[in-house]
């Protein structure tokens, strides 16, 4: 079995002034597998310090890059005209008849200092088989959030091609309190690869043939510290925001004497109280 990837480690092409290989962030998600779980609840910052480079990186890692979509007609929305918001929470975005090459995409988030971030919402969205974007319904949209590991795994199938662009998927992916990172993931060995403007060979998944389907990894990294969440104040005189609530798009809440209403159907937890999550709420 032939791995056809591009590592992530040694993306062909330039980089960004100061990007950090990536192949420590390899180094330590290996650690971050083998290790049990209780040592990194208790010790990823650690290990991360134990990994990092010598004198001259200064012990952190670039942010993954923000990459515009090429067709968006209004750049500074940097998602492109196919994001839409109110994906459901799922890690599978296969449903019954789906036709495509099967994939899997596993990595980690990872903050500046090399810590893993628990919690972040990663919002992904594709084309299918032939190339078509879900405008009417959710097909090949969902959302998930990392586990304590800062892990997470999609689904889904190969996007297919369509006009203008090489092969992508879209992510939103937000820790919480921190700004969304709005970028798209690519595949090695693509001929569009050569030819899209858009594409950015930092952005290269990691991407192996097994049996029938394709496994690839990525990981992202955030400008967060990776400290833990906000706690969640009290809310103020009259606010109606809880964790562990099913809210849905256009609930309104209030929280710290602000209306709010929802953007995006999600169960509530600790650290994405509504001023937290301009992904999930917008105030009113
Ligand atoms: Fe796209």
């Amino acid at each position: 079995m032939a791995d056809e990837s591009t590592p992530h480690s040694a993306p062909p092409g330039p980089r960004e002034p100061g990007r950090t290989p990536i192949s420590r962030k390899g180094l330590l998600k290996g650690a971050l597998l083998a290790a049990p779980v209780p040592l990194l609840l208790g010790g990823a910052p650690a290990l991360a310090r134990s990994l990092r480079s010598p004198a001259g990186e200064g012990g952190r890692l670039a942010p993954t890059p923000y990459c515009d979509d090429g067709d968006d007609p209004t750049p500074p929305q940097m998602e492109g005209p196919y994001f839409k918001p109110h994906s459901p929470r799922r890690t599978s975005l296969v449903e019954p008849g789906t036709r495509g090459t099967p994939l899997t995409v596993t990595g980690h988030v990872f903050g500046l200092s090399c810590r893993p971030l628990a919690g972040v919402l990663l919002d992904f969205w594709q084309a299918d088989d032939d190339g078509a974007y879900d405008n009417a319904g959710h097909r090949f949209r969902g959302h998930q959030y990392t586990d304590g590991r800062g892990a997470f795994e999609l689904t889904t199938i190969v996007p297919g091609l369509y006009p203008g662009r090489t092969r992508h998927i879209h992510v939103k992916a937000q820790a919480p309190g921190r700004p969304v990172l709005t970028t798209q993931l690519y595949f090695p060995g693509e001929p569009r690869n050569s030819t899209d403007a858009i594409f950015d060979p930092a952005l290269l998944m990691t991407v192996r043939t097994v049996g029938p389907g394709k496994e690839a990894t990525f990981d992202f990294v955030l400008d967060a510290e990776g400290a833990p969440p906000p706690t969640t104040p009290p809310p103020g005189p009259g606010g109606t925001w809880r964790a562990g609530t099913d809210y849905r798009p256009g609930d309104r809440v209030e929280h710290g004497g602000a209306s709010y209403g929802c953007l995006q159907g999600h169960r509530s937890q600790a650290g994405w109280e509504p001023p937290n999550a301009p992904a999930l709420w917008r105030r009113l």
